[in-house]
């Protein structure tokens, strides 16, 4: 791995403030021990999401100011298709304000009630996007995903045999489309090999059902690909996301991820038939194609955004910096999930806080702690996220994992942030029994997480 620093320099910074503890302890108490509620101000170091919180650079904002605003037409608009066209080489796009619509506008599409949606695992909001269009969203991702510890090159794979079994069980007729969610954010932003792609590209073809691809982190998945798979060494990043796309019907994407933007998408395919049918709901729901329910500069931005998301001394800066947050948790013995993932390290609050049992969750409880020690926002992906209530016994089904994602914002915090946040962890790691769980005393059925209320168990 590189150790040259930052390829870039900073020209404008934000201020941040670090509350004393007891103003900390108030805070998240009045937000219902639930950091989502918090405001952003009363956060030090904020690892909630890497998503809508890159850092744009100089180009990016210049871009932004030097572009025509017009409801049809822009100029920003075929800057975006151009750079989608070399970047993805899909034939047919239409922005949006960020994945999550390009997931409504597909599935409103494609399913149907009763419907399958296999996927290697969905995030959050492509779950609740399936469930709300009365599809059913099913992971199919490799067994080894579950284990944290599993030291593995592409631990976000499909799992191939599974994929064609729940097919035939299922019939095709079924399953409207198949998707691969790369990196696997779900499961410790794991990447997704080339091979395995092609081998659901090839299922998906065999069975004549569409296949999408959920490409949000698409560059880090292909950098790992670049360092980790036979033969990609000496390919460009983009030679690589080319050859992915090259297999697939179509994709959905969050410009507010690898397009370094705060807020945008995508959806795309080669598919006339389904484009004709995206573009007209994307018009009734989003806004008319040529700005897709953003302002035009932000469509520049995005065109700008993706070349430097595959630039590689930033790919290169980017997986560097998580893996030096990784060492300094696991040389002290810190439960992360193994090998880090591509925009994120992620804890193991179950082997963190083993006293405390999924119904209180302790990834949130180690969330909430966080804050409380150091004024750090990290995000619960575990039984909070994804638990469930059985809608027929009433009871609590907890998720396969019980995570602790430590995001890390692009180009936004430096090394001795990051320093902080490990050492910070690592103080609460050595006070871990003390630790207690939470009940949840609020919690709404879909995306539950976002606005529940817990109240500290002593
Ligand atoms: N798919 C994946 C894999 C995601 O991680 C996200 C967002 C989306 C779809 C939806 O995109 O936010 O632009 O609507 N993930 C963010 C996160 C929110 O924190 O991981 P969006």
């Amino acid at each position: 791995m590189s150790d040259l620093p930052e390829p870039f320099k900073i020209k404008m910074v934000e201020r941040i403030k670090l509350h004393p503890r007891e103003k900390r302890e108030a805070l998240i108490r009045q937000a219902g021990y639930n950091v989502f509620m918090l405001k952003a101000e009363d956060v030090f170091i904020d690892l909630l999401t890497d998503s809508g919180t890159s850092a744009m650079s100089d180009e990016q904002w210049a871009g932004m100011m030097a572009t025509t605003q017009a409801y049809a037409g822009s100029e920003s608009y075929y800057s975006l298709e151009k750079a989608m066209k070399d970047i993805f080489g899909f034939k047919y796009f239409i922005p949006v304000h960020q994945g999550r619509a390009a997931e409504n506008i597909l599935f409103s599409t494609m399913l149907f009630p009763g419907s399958y949606v296999p996927n290697n695992m969905h995030f959050d909001t492509t779950e609740a996007n399936v469930l709300r269009n009365k599809g059913i969203p099913v992971n199919l991702v490799v067994e080894e995903a579950y284990d944290t510890q599993k030291i593995l090159p592409f631990k976000g794979n499909m799992d191939v045999s599974k994929l064609e079994a729940f097919i035939k069980e299922k019939t095709p007729e079924k399953i409207p489309l198949i998707m691969v969610t790369i990196t696997n954010n779900s499961a410790g932003g794991q990447p997704v090999s080339m091979q395995n792609i092609r081998e659901v590209s090839e299922i998906a073809q065999k069975y004549g059902i569409p296949f999408f691809i959920d490409a949000c982190r698409f560059a880090e998945n292909c950098f790992f690909i670049k360092q980790r798979e036979e033969g990609y060494q000496n390919k460009s990043v983009k030679e690589i996301a080319r050859e992915i796309f090259s297999y697939a019907d179509g994709c959905t994407f969050s410009g507010k991820k690898e397009a370094l933007t705060n807020i945008g998408g995508m959806l795309c395919t080669n598919i006339e038939e389904l484009y004709e049918k995206f573009k007209n709901l994307a018009i009734t729901i989003e806004g008319f194609i040529t700005y897709g329910g953003l302002a035009c500069r932000e469509l520049e931005a995005m065109a700008i955004g993706l070349y430097e998301a595959i630039d590689e001394e930033y790919q290169a800066y980017r997986h560097r910096q998580i893996e030096y947050l990784a060492k300094l948790l696991r040389d002290e013995g810190v439960p992360i999930v193994e090998p880090p993932g591509g925009h994120a390290v992620y804890i193991d609050a179950k082997r963190f806080l083993p006293h405390i049992p999924p119904e209180e969750f302790p990834g949130q409880a180690l969330v909430v702690q966080l804050y409380i020690e150091a004024g750090v926002r990290a995000v619960e992906i575990g039984s909070s996220c994804f638990g469930k209530v059985d809608e027929k016994t009433g009871k609590f089904v907890p998720a396969r994992m019980e995570l602790v994602r430590l995001s890390i914002p692009r180009r936004t915090y430096t090394d001795n942030h990051l320093r902080y946040v490990a050492k910070s962890l690592i103080k609460l790691y050595k006070e871990r029994e003390q630790i207690r769980g939470l009940r949840r005393v609020y919690a709404p059925r879909l995306l539950g997480h976002f606005t529940a209320k817990f109240e500290p168990i002593n």
